[in-house]
């Protein structure tokens, strides 16, 4: 093996979806639709669809053929291209109160340069959280961050109004409060309210981490559903359908922190993520989309929900919402075993994990999916 601890997206290495069971696909070669193919040839209906990344379904012509246009243009030069203006522009007409965009390649940088711009905002260094914001130093606790940087951030469970409240009024008031705003089922309004009144009576920045939820629970993601408006917004994932690009959106009053700072990558503004996200916009204004996730999507859940009411021996409840959903097993073994016998059958499912539907989900594909994860859970119930 030459990738230390293959592969280096750590959510796609195969253990972290078939723990120690054999029999699961390794690796794959091509995607297209809702379909890709491993190393041996075979096809699958993919229901994780690149951890949310692809909204359209893969190699969606219409964004190819703006990433061609875009490569054939250059990719990249040593003046800002054009399209990062135009994207921009974009962006402030669909995410609420947006006035100004930074761009990056991967969601944990955009979130990272959100609370950077917190940071400078406030003159202040503490920062409450609450679900995942990426890989980098500020909002881990693994092996190799230091313990200064950890003890600047305090992590709350979602949901959880007191826990929020108690770790937003400390005697260090915090400089962001960055919460996901969808995790595990929908939040409850009062919760993201109640971010909003803290962070506006201690001065914090609100940021809402929609790197998984904008361009697929609404345009302008939980910001646009629930009517509850943060300082920033981070997105990414679905706005480039599998091609790198992430934003940091918010009021020019706070983004203007960003030029009393160093945020800059030389990448930042090549053409394919760019035109990418350009043209997915386009096609979320033509085609309703949203209205295609939510009603495939509560398919699938109301499926699972069927699967699990039959088999409470493997599955304990279903979690997330329509557009994101995944089964919880009872435990980590009978998950890695129904995501085996799922694959086996040519579905590639997470049973501990989100699972995205796209605009290649029809109807008929999310009852083919059922079909198989039904005859998986038989399996995993007889062997388990
Ligand atoms: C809510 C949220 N924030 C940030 C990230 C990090 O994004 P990336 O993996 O593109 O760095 C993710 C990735 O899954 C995410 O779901």
């Amino acid at each position: 093996m030459t990738i230390p601890g293959f592969t280096s997206t750590g959510s796609k290495r195969p253990e972290a979806m078939f723990g120690s069971e054999t029999g699961g696909p390794q690796k794959m070669t091509r995607s297209e639709g809702c379909r890709l193919w491993d190393a041996e040839g075979n096809e699958f209906t993919d229901m994780i669809m690149s951890l949310g990344a692809v909204a359209l379904g893969y190699a969606y012509p219409e964004v190819l053929a703006a990433v061609y246009e875009a490569v054939r243009a250059g990719t990249v030069g040593s003046l800002p291209p054009v399209l990062e203006q135009q994207v921009a522009e974009d962006l402030t007409q669909v995410i609420p109160n947006v006035e100004s965009v930074r761009f990056f390649k991967s969601g944990a940088e955009a979130v990272a340069a959100a609370v950077r711009i917190a940071r400078v905002y406030t003159g202040r260094d503490r920062v409450v959280t609450c679900g995942y914001h990426g890989w980098l130093d500020w909002c881990q606790n693994e092996a190799g961050v230091p313990r200064c940087v950890r003890d600047l951030r305090t992590e709350v469970p979602f949901n959880d109004l007191d826990a929020l409240s108690r770790a937003v009024e400390q005697e260090t008031p915090p400089a962001a409060i960055v919460l996901e705003p969808i995790i595990d089922g929908p939040p409850d309004r009062g919760w993201l309210q109640s971010g909003r009144d803290l962070a506006d009576s201690c001065g914090a920045v609100l940021v809402f981490d929609e790197i998984k939820t904008a361009f697929r629970v609404a345009l302008g993601g939980a910001t646009e559903l629930y009517g509850v408006t943060p300082d920033l917004v981070v997105v990414g994932k679905a706005l480039g359908n599998g091609f790198p690009i992430a934003a940091v959106c918010g009021p020019l009053g706070v983004m203007d922190a960003a030029t009393r700072t160093w945020i800059s990558s030389t990448l930042a503004t090549e053409h394919a993520g760019l035109a990418a996200a350009r043209a997915v916009l386009n096609v979320f204004r033509r085609e309703d989309v949203l209205g295609h996730l939510r009603s495939t999507g509560g398919r699938l859940m109301q499926g699972l929900e069927r699967l699990a009411a039959d088999h409470p021996d493997v599955i304990v409840g279903v979690f997330g919402v329509p557009q994101m959903c995944y089964p919880r097993c009872v435990s980590p073994e009978s998950a890695a075993r129904f995501a085996v016998e799922a694959a086996k059958r040519g579905v590639l499912f997470k049973p501990a994990g989100y699972n995205f539907v796209s605009l290649a989900h029809s109807d008929e594909v999310v009852d083919h999916v059922l079909e198989v994860l039904s005859t998986a859970a038989d399996q995993t119930e007889a062997l388990c």
